[in-house]
């Protein structure tokens, strides 16, 4: 497919700046733009990654532009087509990602003001944290259709389980696949009835408490990082989810990703942002999958649709 497309990128943190240049690499979008409020570091990014395109060989013209709180500068996402919001404040060793609601509430809820009005016929993909309730705040905000707004948790969520199972069987990774849905935090969902080694059933390799272990670790699987890294939180595999799925939204792909989307009935769930297996194209969301679920693991996923829930309303409000 013609490379072609604006993606957005807010926030040129470590998670932004390395989205935009997964997306950049990929040779698939005209332009990526890349904004933030620290006055020059999105400009002072743009340019160094632009350097690089005769080296890494690829076209992408990356854009670099400092915003401010009022909209000053938010002409530059116009006509976006995605635009994937992670500003706001990563986690400090010991925090739980619910501890950053309240400021990135305010930072997400102003950012996403700023795109209705300028790119309001964008998909927006949101990171930030806590990332199911920033999900539903973004659509709130923006009063964009549920399918035009969803989250990126599952499909990293996924890649940390897969690694895991991958290390502890010392199998290639590309012989792993794993699925998480549920929420991005203590009621992720890990569906071991759909893991596969080799197409072969993980639980062939292992026992049911070998395999909780790695669901314990993968549940942790950000803090893990946060506690090694003492400031900030995970980038390379958030980014590597993030920018995925903005790739799916330009090429029309019509992948099927764990994502967070609004769900309206399926998996006897309705009226929430919720990790579940999503078809996604240009239009966002085409199709939520109802993957065939054990009963336990059906369970729990109505238990997270719950938790999930109480804390999305609030938001509201923040
Ligand atoms: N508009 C644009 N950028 C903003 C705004 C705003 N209103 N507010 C903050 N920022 C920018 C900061 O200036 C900073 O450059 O967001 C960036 C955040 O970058 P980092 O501190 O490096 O955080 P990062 O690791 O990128 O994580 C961003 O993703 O995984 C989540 O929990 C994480 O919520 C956090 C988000």
């Amino acid at each position: 497919m013609a490379r072609h497309g604006k993606l957005t990128v807010i926030g040129a943190g470590f998670y932004g700046s390395t989205t935009a240049m997964r997306a950049a690499e990929y040779d698939v979008f005209d332009t990526v733009v890349l904004t933030d409020i620290l006055d020059g570091k999105a400009e002072g990014l743009a340019l160094d990654m632009n350097q690089a395109r005769s080296i890494e060989g690829f076209e992408t013209r990356v854009v670099g532009q400092t915003t401010t709180p009022d909209g000053g500068g938010y002409e530059a996402i116009s006509g976006s087509d995605v635009v994937i919001i992670t500003a706001g404040l990563p986690r400090k060793p010991g925090m739980s990602r619910m501890d950053l609601i309240e400021v990135n509430a305010k930072i997400v809820r102003g950012v996403a003001e700023q795109i209705s009005k300028f790119a309001p016929d964008a998909v927006v993909i949101v990171v930030s944290n806590p990332l199911d309730e920033m999900t539903a705040l973004t659509q709130k905000a923006t009063g964009f259709p549920h399918d035009r707004v969803f989250g990126q948790a599952g499909m990293l969520d996924t890649a940390r389980f897969t690694h895991f199972v991958s290390e502890k069987l010392g199998v290639p990774i590309g012989s792993v696949k794993t699925l998480t849905l549920g929420s991005h935090g203590d009621t992720m969902v890990p569906v071991p009835s759909l893991c596969t080694v080799d197409g072969k059933p993980l639980r062939d390799f292992l026992s049911e408490a070998e395999i909780e272990e790695l669901v314990v670790r993968t549940r942790n699987g950000g803090a893990e990082v946060v506690e090694l890294l003492k400031t900030g939180s995970a980038y390379y595999a958030p980014s590597a989810a993030a920018a995925r799925m903005a790739r799916a939204v330009i090429e029309d792909s019509h992948a099927v990703l764990p994502v967070c989307a609004w769900v309206t009935g399926q998996h006897n769930v309705e009226g929430v942002y919720l990790g579940v297996e999503a078809e996604i194209g240009k239009e966002g969301i085409h199709r939520i999958h109802e993957t065939e679920l054990e009963q336990a693991e059906l369970a729990s996923l109505q238990t997270a649709s719950e938790a999930v829930r109480a804390k999305q309303s609030d938001v509201a409000n923040l």
